[in-house]
């Protein structure tokens, strides 16, 4: 069974991208002994236009996805972008794939409304993601809930392909963790960069505890009772805990634990549970970066030009 799966290095690492996608996807990649995880800067560029910003957050996603477990041993683990084929197939994918399918794409119209340009490559985004999957046969695409469509629509677009050239692509399935919470924001929305509301994972610590100090709270008095399930505080620090820690606080919450304690009390647990992970993004050089990356998309070529041979074949272009 061949695991793959992705992220857009598109801002600056989160808790929300933590918890939500790094964590179960770490899981489910660990569960496979063929797996492929690649940071798809080709998709960051449909919204980070800068060169100077999309170079930081390309290695600050190596660096932060190393650290946080990913293993060069276990996974094959690449930028996308130095792999040309994911480009072709997308072309080849593109004079299948009816645009119909594609104007149903949620995130499009989200993003578009959110401000970001119309391009043709936003777009196509979806058919990228496709070739992404198709390229190395894979089976199973954990992603979070947000990209379960585009992972489907890469079904369709195989089976079309298929249909029409003959039984060349694997057919993927997406693997949702159904169990995977929404982390709220400091502001209480669901935590994203798009609305400054986020904890950084590696930021400096002044940067984390201005954030966490930054919390909103209700005007309960100090000593008053506070309800834990509606106090973001708790909703945030409970996912740093084990079951009997996080009923243990919960306690505390119900007697009332003022809310600058609750604050001292959740940044210490970041670091706790953070810490070791930024000191080990520290010590990882960018020579070292450097060569799993190259090793990565040697192995990765290797793969897809298996496929491409298949793919210019069946469409006649061998
Ligand atoms: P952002 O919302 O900050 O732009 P992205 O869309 O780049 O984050 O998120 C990358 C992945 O992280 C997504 O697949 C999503 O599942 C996960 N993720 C992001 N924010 C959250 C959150 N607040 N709670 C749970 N998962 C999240
Ligand atoms: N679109 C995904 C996201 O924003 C990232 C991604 C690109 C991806 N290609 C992929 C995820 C292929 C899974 C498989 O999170």
């Amino acid at each position: 069974m061949r695991v793959l799966s992705a992220m857009q290095p598109s801002g600056q690492l989160h808790l929300g991208n933590y918890f939500g996608s790094m964590k179960p996807n770490l899981d489910f990649l660990a569960q496979s002994e063929d797996s492929y995880f690649f940071i798809a800067d080709l998709h960051a560029l449909t919204s980070v236009q800068d060169p100077a910003l999309l170079r930081q957050y390309r290695e600050d996603a190596i660096l932060g996805y190393l650290a946080a477990g990913f293993d060069p041993e276990k996974a094959v683990i690449f930028y996308q972008s130095e792999v040309p084929e994911h480009t072709e197939l997308l072309w080849i994918l593109s004079t299948v794939s009816p645009v119909g399918l594609l104007e149903r794409a949620v995130s499009y119209k989200e993003k578009v409304e959110k401000g970001i340009s119309a391009s043709v490559g936003l777009f196509a985004y979806p058919v990228l993601q496709a070739a992404d999957i198709l390229l190395y046969g894979a089976d199973k695409v954990p992603v979070g809930k947000d990209q379960k469509q585009h992972v489907e629509m890469a079904r369709d677009i195989a089976i079309k392909f298929n249909n029409q050239f003959g039984d060349v692509l694997t057919v993927p399935e997406p693997v949702i963790g159904e169990d995977v919470a929404v982390v709220p924001g400091i502001d209480g929305q669901k935590m994203s960069k798009s609305y400054g509301n986020t904890i950084p994972l590696f930021g400096e610590e002044k940067e984390v505890k201005k954030a966490i100090m930054g919390i909103v709270t209700d005007s309960k008095e100090k000593d008053d009772p506070k309800d834990p399930e509606t106090c973001i505080i708790y909703q945030i620090h409970r996912l740093m805990l084990g079951k009997k820690e996080a009923l243990a606080l919960a306690k505390e919450y119900r007697s009332g634990l003022p809310y600058g304690e609750a604050k001292k009390k959740l940044f210490q647990s970041y670091m706790e549970f953070f810490g070791p992970m930024r000191q080990r993004r520290e010590t990882i050089s960018l020579k070292e970066a450097r060569h799993v990356l190259d090793e990565g998309a040697k192995k990765a070529r290797s793969a897809a030009q298996k496929t491409m041979e298949e793919v210019r074949r069946a469409v006649g272009l061998r």
